[in-house]
């Protein structure tokens, strides 16, 4: 049973920008409450109520995971570090956006599962075979009919967008060779209480995993964990390696340190999230407290990154033209959109991050150090960085 420990109001489709504003437009909006709870049989905490996957996951999906330097790296990185590891012959990944990952492999090892007909079509351009569906038993079981078994089922902010973990996880032991390993990363629950990062929470991400919770889901299956690491990525995440229960693999000792850690951090108790949700209400009151002075003092304010997170940050905390200008996003199909629920219109850095912004609220916090390089001219004429991670401040 979930029991609520944060209420973070009435929140829109975080992948839904809007083309215009009008009434017959903006009357069409989907809002939802969005609460979320802690579950204390398995130490899962998710959003109380889900969104139907087919409202966010569609031909209209905006996100591009590539988009970023940081993350291109990152996942030619991980590939590399996973292909040396495992040495695996052939591969698959769950929810492969753009491709962003799977172009580190060559194009026959691996499988592409996407379901958003958008993605998946850039991916098949590529050469790479695309399912354009949501990852079950049934797609499975027609892959490995097509294939033998998968030596490596990969995953990347995906898996905590499932609201049905069972079904996620029987499809992956249809899909594994005897030794195959499931590998897959999410943000992480443990770094947003640290980092008061609750814009983590929006209508994707149906659950924020920790160890202990992934542990107590698997105990039931025929599968288990054998390693778990913290990385930075998207301000902190975690990676669990899963296989089958009689598989080879034995638990690291890196994973049973992280066990400890998660309990030395409470991540198993409710009082913990209760804390969380009283910081969470000053971290919103400070935010506010200082864009009204800003606002007093003329400053023009605007937003970096048109993100899922700041969607949860907007309209939590009432942050709409009246404080921000306007948002600025490298992503061509954001730029001339309003933002969900609040409406703030988005446009490109190369037009908006002009002489007269003198703060930029990091929307894209999680790529706070790329966009500092990048940005060298705005810091050096005296433009300023606002964040809210992990307290609210002037950068
Ligand atoms: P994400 O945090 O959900 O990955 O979204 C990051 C968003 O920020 C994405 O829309 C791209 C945008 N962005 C920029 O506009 N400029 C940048 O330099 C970076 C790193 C991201």
């Amino acid at each position: 049973m979930k029991k609520i420990f944060l209420n973070l109001g009435r929140q829109p489709i975080t992948n839904s920008f809007l083309n215009k504003i009008d009434k017959k437009t903006t009357k069409k909006e989907f809002f939802y409450n969005l609460s979320i709870g802690f579950d204390k049989k398995n130490f899962l905490v998710s959003i109380m109520n889900y969104v139907n996957p087919k409202k966010m996951f569609n031909s209209k999906y905006a996100h591009r995971a590539s988009s970023s330097k940081t993350m291109r790296k990152s996942f030619q990185q991980i590939a590399f570090k996973l292909k040396k590891r495992f040495k695996p012959k052939k591969c698959l990944e769950i929810g492969s956006n753009d491709g962003v990952f799977i172009k580190n492999f060559n194009k026959k090892q691996i499988i592409a599962i996407e379901p958003c007909a958008n993605l998946a079509k850039i991916t098949r351009l590529e050469g790479f075979t695309t399912y354009s569906e949501f990852w079950s038993k049934q797609l499975a079981k027609k892959i490995v009919k097509l294939n033998c078994g998968i030596d490596l089922i990969y995953s990347a902010n995906t898996i905590s967008h499932i609201p049905n973990f069972k079904e996620v996880f029987d499809a992956v032991l249809i899909g594994l060779s005897k030794n195959g390993v499931f590998v897959f990363e999410d943000p992480y629950i443990g770094s947003v209480i640290q980092n008061n990062s609750y814009d983590q929470f929006y209508d994707e991400h149906a659950h924020l995993f920790s160890l202990l919770s992934i542990s107590k889901l698997l105990s039931n299956t025929n599968l288990k964990i054998f390693d778990a690491e913290i990385t930075q990525t998207h301000g902190g995440s975690i990676r669990f390696y899963i296989c089958r229960k009689n598989s080879k693999f034995r638990e690291t000792k890196s994973m049973k340190l992280l066990r400890f850690k998660e309990i030395q951090q409470g991540l198993n108790k409710f009082k913990t999230y209760k804390n969380f949700s009283n910081r969470v209400k000053g971290s919103k009151q400070n935010l506010l407290n200082l864009l009204k002075k800003l606002k007093k003092n003329d400053k023009k304010i605007i937003s970096y990154g048109a993100t899922y997170k700041s969607t949860t940050i907007f309209n939590y905390c009432n942050i709409g033209t009246d404080f921000i200008d306007y948002v600025i996003d490298t992503t061509p199909n954001k730029q001339g959109k309003f933002t969900p629920g609040k409406h703030i219109p988005i446009t490109s850095p190369e037009k908006g991050l002009n002489n007269s912004v003198d703060y930029a609220f990091l929307g894209a916090w999680n790529f706070k150090r790329e966009i500092e390089l990048k940005e060298k001219n705005f810091l050096r004429r005296g433009g300023k960085f606002i964040t809210h991670v992990p307290s609210v401040r002037i950068i």
